[in-house]
C-alpha cells in the first residue's frame, strides 16, 4: 500500500514540525509548506536530523491559492491536509487584529478552496481552547457553548471552526477534525526540535526556560488572587509530542468520525496551577528560578481544562507523558539552544 501523503502547513512551526515527526513515525509522507514569516529552517532540520532523511518543504505562503496549487499539482497523490499556518500571539493581535484576520483566515479560506479544486477532503485544523473563553463548566466538554473571544486570536480561532462547519454541511464529501489544543508544552526528547519564540516569548514555559538559563532577568508570575487552590491560573498542559499524536489519530479517524465536523479537545484533563509549574520545573532541574508575582495579564482566564471523554472514545487517545517530562525536556532544548548560540 503506498504512504499516506500528507500537506502539513505550518510545517516548519512548533507544532507542525512536533506533528510531521510522529507523520513520519506512524509511516505517513508529510509535505511542508511555511513562508516563515515566524520560523525559520532549523526545526526541519531539525526533523530531518530525527529522521535520518530530507523533508520535502515548500516556502510558500498559504494565503496565496497561486502557490498553494503549484503543490498540490506537484502532489496529486496527496491524501490529506493538516492546518497549522496561523499567527498565533494573543497580545499582537490585539494590537494588530486586521493582521490576525487576514492572515488565519485568509490561509484557511485559500486553502479550503484549493482542496475543493483539486477534490482533496480530508482535513484536520489547529484550533484552541481559546474558543470557549472563560467555561461556566470546567473541565470542559466540546458542547460548551463558545464565549465572546478576548482577542483578535481567539475570534479567528473561533471563525475558522464556523468556516468549517459551514463547508463540511455544504460539501458532503469534506470531513474535518479539529483539534482543540490546551496548553503544548516541552520539546522532543532528542533536544532537536523545541519552541523558538521570536523576541521577548509570551507563553509561560519559554519564559521561565530563558529565565532559568539566564537571557532573561525574571519571570513574573501574572496573578495569584485568582479563584484557584494557590491562587495562581490554572491551566491544561500537555506535552507536545502527545499533543503531536493526537494528529496522527485524527487522520486516521477521519474517514469514519460519527459526524463530518468533528471539534476534538487535546488536552491531559489535569488541571496544573502556574505555581505548581513553576515548582515543578525547579524540582525537576535543580535550577533556582528567580521570579515574583506581578499583577494579573489582561484578558487571562482564571482556569480551564479539558475533559477527555470525547478525545479517548473517538481517537483512542490520552497523554501519556508527564509535566515533568516536557519540562526536563524543554530545558535540554533551551540548553541545546545557548549552547549552539555559543
Ligand atoms: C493562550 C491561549 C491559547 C493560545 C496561546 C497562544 C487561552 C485559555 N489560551 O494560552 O489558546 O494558543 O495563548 O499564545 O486563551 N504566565 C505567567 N508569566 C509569564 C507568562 C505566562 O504567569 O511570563 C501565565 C499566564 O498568566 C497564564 C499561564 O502562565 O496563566 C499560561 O500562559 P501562556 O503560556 O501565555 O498560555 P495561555 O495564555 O494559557
Amino acid at each position: 500500500m503506498s504512504k499516506k501523503k500528507v500537506l502539513v502547513t505550518g510545517g516548519a512551526g512548533y507544532i507542525g514540525a512536533h506533528t510531521a515527526a510522529e507523520l513520519v513515525l506512524a509511516g505517513m509522507e508529510p509535505i511542508l509548506v511555511d513562508d516563515l514569516s515566524r520560523s525559520n529552517m532549523s526545526l526541519v532540520e531539525g526533523l530531518e536530523q530525527i529522521c535520518g532523511r530530507k523533508m520535502l518543504f515548500y516556502r510558500i505562503d498559504c494565503k496565496d491559492p497561486i502557490q498553494l496549487r503549484t503543490v498540490f499539482h506537484e502532489h496529486p497523490d496527496l491524501t490529506s491536509v493538516i492546518h497549522f499556518a496561523a499567527f498565533k500571539s494573543v497580545g499582537e493581535s490585539v494590537l494588530q487584529p486586521l493582521l490576525y484576520h487576514r492572515n488565519n483566515l485568509g490561509s484557511l479560506v485559500s486553502l479550503l478552496e484549493v482542496m475543493k479544486e483539486f477534490s482533496l477532503k480530508h482535513l484536520v485544523f489547529s484550533s484552541s481552547c481559546t474558543v470557549y473563553g472563560q467555561p461556566d463548566v470546567i473541565p470542559v466538554n466540546e458542547e460548551a457553548p463558545f464565549k465572546r473571544a478576548e482577542s483578535a486570536y481567539g475570534a479567528t480561532k473561533q471563525m475558522c471552526e464556523r468556516i468549517l462547519e459551514d463547508e463540511t454541511k455544504a460539501d458532503e464529501q469534506l470531513r474535518v477534525v479539529s483539534l482543540r489544543y490546551f496548553n503544548p508544552i516541552g520539546a522532543h526528547p532528542s533536544g532537536l526540535m523545541g519552541e523558538l519564540p521570536i523576541g521577548t516569548p509570551n507563553n509561560l514555559v519559554p519564559f521561565i526556560t530563558q529565565t532559568a538559563i539566564g537571557k532573561r532577568e525574571k519571570l513574573t508570575i501574572f496573578g495569584n488572587d485568582y479563584n484557584t487552590p494557590d491562587g495562581s491560573c490554572l491551566r491544561d498542559f500537555i506535552h507536545i509530542v502527545d499533543l503531536a499524536q493526537a494528529h496522527v489519530k485524527a487522520l486516521q479517524l477521519i474517514d469514519t468520525a460519527p459526524s463530518h465536523y468533528e471539534p476534538i479537545n487535546v488536552g491531559s484533563g489535569r488541571p496544573v496551577s502556574v505555581l505548581e509549574l513553576v515548582n515543578t520545573f525547579m524540582s525537576v532541574t535543580g535550577v533556582v528560578l528567580n521570579y515574583s508575582v506581578g499583577p494579573r495579564r489582561p484578558g487571562d482566564i482564571e482556569k480551564v481544562y479539558a475533559d477527555t471523554t470525547k478525545s479517548f472514545r473517538l481517537l483512542n487517545w490520552k497523554t501519556k507523558l508527564t509535566i515533568e517530562d516536557a519540562l526536563r525536556d524543554a530545558w535540554n532544548w533551551e540548553k541545546r539552544l545557548s549552547h549552539a548560540a555559543d
